[in-house]
C-alpha cells in the first residue's frame, strides 16, 4: 500500500533547524539526492512536482530571518506566505506575532509538510492548496514570497501578481539570491543576508540573499 503524504514526509526527512533560523524546526531532507530520487520515483506516476517542500531555500531562510528580527513588519497583521514550500516564512510570521497567517501552495505534498511543520513549531497557519495568481482581490496586509524567481514563466506571472497586490495596498516582501528571473525594476532593497547552504542544492556553501519590498 502506498504511504500517506504525511508518512512519506516523516520517513524521508528529519526534524531539523535551518542554519539561519534556529528558532524554527522543519521536516527537511538532510541529503538532496536520496529524497529527490525517492520522490521522483513515487511522485512521477502521479504527475507531482519535485520536493521543494523538503528544503529551506535560501530565499525563505533570509525572509524568515528578516521577519523574526523585525517583527513589526507582521505584528497584528494578516499575512500570506505565497509559494510557502516548507512553510518556514509562514511559521516565522506566526512566531513574530501576525494576527493571522495563510500559506499558499500548489503542491499537495507541500501542504502536508506545512501542516507537520506548523504543528512542530506550535503555531497556527491556515493552509491553502490554491493558485492565487488568477485572483484579483487581496485580503492580506502583508505578502511574503521566498525564492520564487527560479523559472521564467512562473517568475513573470508571480511578479505581476505580487505587484498588483502591492498596488492594492499590501506590503509585499520578496527574498531572492539573484536567481535568473528576478526582475530588474520595481524592487526596493531592504536588507542583505549571507545564508549557509549545501553544495548539492546551490553549488556553493553560502549565498547572498536580498530582501526587497515590491513597489507598485
Ligand atoms: C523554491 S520553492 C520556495 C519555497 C519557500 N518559499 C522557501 O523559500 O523555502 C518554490 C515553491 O513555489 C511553489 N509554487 C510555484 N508556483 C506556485 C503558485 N502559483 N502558487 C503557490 N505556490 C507555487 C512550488 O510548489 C515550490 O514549493
Amino acid at each position: 500500500m502506498r504511504p500517506s503524504t504525511e508518512q512519506f514526509i516523516l520517513a524521508n526527512t528529519l526534524l531539523s533547524e535551518p542554519p539561519s533560523c534556529p528558532e524554527i524546526r522543519l521536516f527537511l531532507a538532510t541529503e538532496v539526492t536520496p529524497l529527490w530520487l525517492a520522490t521522483e520515483t513515487q511522485l512521477q506516476e502521479q504527475g507531482l512536482p519535485p520536493p521543494y517542500w523538503a528544503f529551506a531555500w535560501v530565499g525563505g531562510q533570509a525572509l524568515a530571518r528578516h521577519i523574526l528580527d523585525h517583527p513589526h513588519r507582521v505584528k497584528g497583521k494578516r499575512v500570506l506566505d505565497f509559494a510557502a514550500g516548507s512553510g518556514i516564512v509562514a511559521i516565522a510570521a506566526s512566531l513574530a506575532g501576525a494576527a493571522s497567517v495563510e500559506a499558499a501552495e500548489i503542491d499537495a505534498m507541500a501542504i502536508s509538510a506545512i501542516k507537520l511543520n506548523a504543528a512542530a513549531n506550535n503555531v497556527a497557519v491556515t493552509i491553502a492548496l490554491e493558485d492565487l495568481l488568477d485572483r484579483t482581490d487581496c485580503r492580506w496586509d502583508v505578502i511574503l514570497a521566498g525564492d520564487v524567481c527560479y523559472e521564467r514563466p512562473m517568475a513573470e506571472k508571480v511578479f505581476g501578481w505580487l505587484r498588483s497586490c502591492a498596488a492594492l495596498g499590501a506590503t509585499v516582501l520578496l527574498a531572492d539570491p539573484g536567481r535568473a528571473y528576478l526582475p530588474t525594476n520595481g524592487l526596493m532593497r531592504l536588507a542583505d543576508y549571507s545564508i549557509a547552504c549545501s553544495l548539492d542544492l546551490e553549488d556553493r556553501l553560502s549565498r547572498e540573499v536580498t530582501v526587497y519590498q515590491i513597489v507598485g
